[in-house]
């Protein structure tokens, strides 16, 4: 068994999917921006899996130094990297303004874009030394909604408009067009994404959203997979031969992206102005 960076593991999907691959023998560490929920999060992990094969590094994907000091410091203390799993999402319904990181960047994007991107970035050449390097990049079942979606590349740091909505499928359309940019770029190391249908949420972990909101979010609940059951899906396409596509869902099926992420000119324009703003 290899090591592990997840991002956003110390709750839903992603704490899931680090206890499975603990469980597995898998040496996991979570990248959290808080010191409280990761301790907890590494203890509880540590007690139900027997194993101490877990550990953390803080960092705050908003905040691009601290993505790169993070990343620093995991090669630092570990060495050689096998898996990253780009997990951690920002979505928060309540927020209805853009939030400006200290970069001057629209947060939702810095965290659910620009940081899976420098990230990978940072560390591919670890994992293009790993025998079998892999990347996971989490996009979501809502952009099935969404069929004739395109990046607006005149709002992509929500220039003109802000709605968490509407900025959240743009970055997850966004991650799938700098995953597929990256597997060409970087073909020694297995660049994947899963598409995430509903999910019960905490929406302890909201409690900002509007009565309405968390009715909604109670009723979804209704409908929605555990995350156990999603984690799973993350399990086997980390540690799991056998995967050689692009998009898989929650059953582990092969399903095809929303067409204008294929768009070989559009994922290079993308990257290009990523590449430019990871360089702040
Ligand atoms: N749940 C669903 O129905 C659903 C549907 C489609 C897609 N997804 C995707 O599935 C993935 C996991 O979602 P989930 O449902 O497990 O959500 P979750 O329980 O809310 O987990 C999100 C994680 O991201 C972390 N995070 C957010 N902003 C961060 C930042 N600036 N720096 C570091 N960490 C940060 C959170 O940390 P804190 O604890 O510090 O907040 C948390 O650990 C996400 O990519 C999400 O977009 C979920």
């Amino acid at each position: 068994m290899g090591k592990m960076i997840i991002t956003g593991g110390n709750s839903g999907i992603g704490y899931q999917a680090a206890k499975q691959l603990v469980q597995k023998g898998w040496q996991v560490t979570l990248f959290c921006r808080n010191e409280e929920r990761a301790k907890t999060a590494c203890q509880k992990i540590s007690a139900e899996t027997g194993s101490q094969q877990v550990d953390y590094i803080l960092a705050d994907l908003s905040d691009m130094a601290s993505v790169r000091a993070a990343a620093t410091v995991y090669l630092e203390n570990h060495g050689s990297l096998d898996v990253l799993i780009n997990n951690a999402a920002d979505f928060d319904l309540s927020v209805k303004k853009p939030v400006l990181t200290r970069d001057g960047l629209e947060k939702q994007f810095a965290t659910n874009v620009l940081a899976p991107y420098l990230l990978s970035e940072l560390l591919m050449l670890a994992l293009e030394n790993a025998d079998d390097g892999r990347i996971l990049n989490i996009s979501s079942k809502g952009l099935a909604v969404f069929p004739k979606i395109s990046l607006d590349f005149n709002n992509l740091n929500s220039e003109k408009t802000y709605s968490p909505t509407k900025t959240y499928y743009q970055n997850k359309l966004a991650l799938l067009m700098l995953s597929l940019y990256q597997r060409e770029k970087y073909p020694n190391v297995s660049i994947q994404a899963i598409r995430v249908p509903n999910v019960k949420l905490d929406i302890s972990r909201y409690p900002n959203l509007s009565p309405l909101m968390k009715t909604v979010y109670k009723l979804k609940s209704l409908l929605s997979i555990s995350a156990e059951e999603m984690a799973e899906v993350y399990t086997a396409l980390a540690s799991e031969p056998g995967f050689d596509g692009f998009l898989y869902d929650e059953h582990c099926r092969e399903i095809r992206a929303n067409s204008s992420a294929y768009d070989k000119a559009g994922q290079e324009r993308l990257c290009c102005i990523l590449d430019k703003l990871i360089q702040l």
